[in-house]
């Protein structure tokens, strides 16, 4: 295995699966990382069958684990995978209030401490083939400043956030959790840049994908919901991606993903963000990313949580 390989999370379904393929269309081989290994597998195969037998690899992954997240960094060093880079895609986001069995929320979990672990774990085999990029996936909903028809993020309370998914006001609120994972996402991304520092021959961008109606994201609403997700919004996205940059289909978005980890023009360009907004040029995020003291401060927990030394980078 030492032709040059990328990884992505969540690579079976929804705007990583198009990633994916578009990866190996370009001549990348690709290892698709998610929990459903069944469906891992399908994809996997399919790509294998248009782009020839080493195209693609399907391997286990649970990021809503963090025992899970080191048997696969352990899969990945036992295979020596030749790394040039990472793409942290998968996500979910709930209704029902869920916890990780390390006791943590479960959108937190999945979304941005299994990913801390992950790039923290796979840094220095990322370091050892360098260059290479690392790219996280957040959303245009981290930003209060956008109205998104979503909550506006709460990340005052970083304990609450590890507990509850930030703090709500009465009941929990599934889409306040994944909002504020997604602001995770981007201080994540800064802080990691900050601690890897000016000469990293690793890059760490973030990336948003827009509105991306169709996709596996809305598993967990209601069957009405669902119809409308899967059924209708794609059609229309198909159109009304013409009409404003916010809203793609999942093909558009994984395209643009792809992107972030082939453009040479992009090479040694780090701490950047490209939302869809911008049809993917590179953006100012929420000015409460830039906030350095919250993203140490996440980092810190996030190491804690994860069973690192703060000082694992930098
Ligand atoms: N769709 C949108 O409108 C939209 C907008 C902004 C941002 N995003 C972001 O885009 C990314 C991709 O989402 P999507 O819309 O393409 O949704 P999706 O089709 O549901 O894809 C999510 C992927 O994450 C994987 N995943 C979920 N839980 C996991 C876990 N515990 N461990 C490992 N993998 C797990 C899923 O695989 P399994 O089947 O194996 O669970 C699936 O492949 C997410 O980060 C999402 O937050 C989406």
């Amino acid at each position: 295995m030492n032709r040059e390989t990328v990884l992505i999370t969540g690579g079976n379904s929804g705007i990583g699966l198009e990633c994916a393929r578009q990866l190996a269309k370009d001549g990348r081989r690709v290892v698709i990382a998610s929990r459903n290994l069944a469906a891992s597998e399908d994809a996997a195969e399919a790509l294998r069958r248009e782009h020839g037998e080493d195209a693609a690899l399907a391997l286990a992954l649970d990021l809503g684990e963090l025992s899970s997240v080191r048997s696969f960094v352990a899969e990945v060093e036992a295979r020596d995978l030749h790394l040039k880079a990472l793409v942290c895609n998968a996500g979910l986001q709930g209704i029902h209030e869920r916890a990780s069995p390390d006791g943590v929320e479960l959108t937190v979990a999945v979304n941005h401490l299994g990913h801390f672990l992950l790039v923290n774990l796979l840094l220095e085999r990322l370091r050892r083939h360098a260059p290479a990029r690392v790219v996280v996936v957040s959303s245009g909903v981290h930003d209060a400043g956008l109205t998104t028809g979503m909550p506006t993020p709460r990340m005052d309370d970083l304990d609450a956030l590890f507990a509850r998914g930030g703090s709500h006001d009465g009941a929990y609120n599934g889409q306040r959790a994944y909002v504020n994972s997604k602001v995770c996402n981007m201080l994540f991304t800064y802080e990691l840049v900050r601690r890897l520092g000016p000469d990293s021959r690793v890059t760490v961008n973030a990336f948003d994908p827009g509105l991306v109606p169709g996709s596996g994201l809305a598993r967990d609403y209601s069957p009405a919901l669902r119809f409308f997700w899967d059924k209708v919004l794609p059609a229309a996205a198909s159109v009304v991606t013409h009409l404003t940059p916010r809203v793609n289909p999942a093909w558009k978005s994984g395209q643009a993903l792809a992107r972030l980890v082939t453009d040479p023009a992009l090479e040694g360009v780090t701490g950047r963000y490209y939302p869809s907004h911008t049809r993917w040029e590179e953006a100012r995020s929420s000015e409460a990313s830039y906030d350095t003291a919250r993203q140490r401060a996440l980092w810190d927990l996030s190491a804690q949580r994860a069973g690192l030394p703060t000082t694992a980078v930098g």
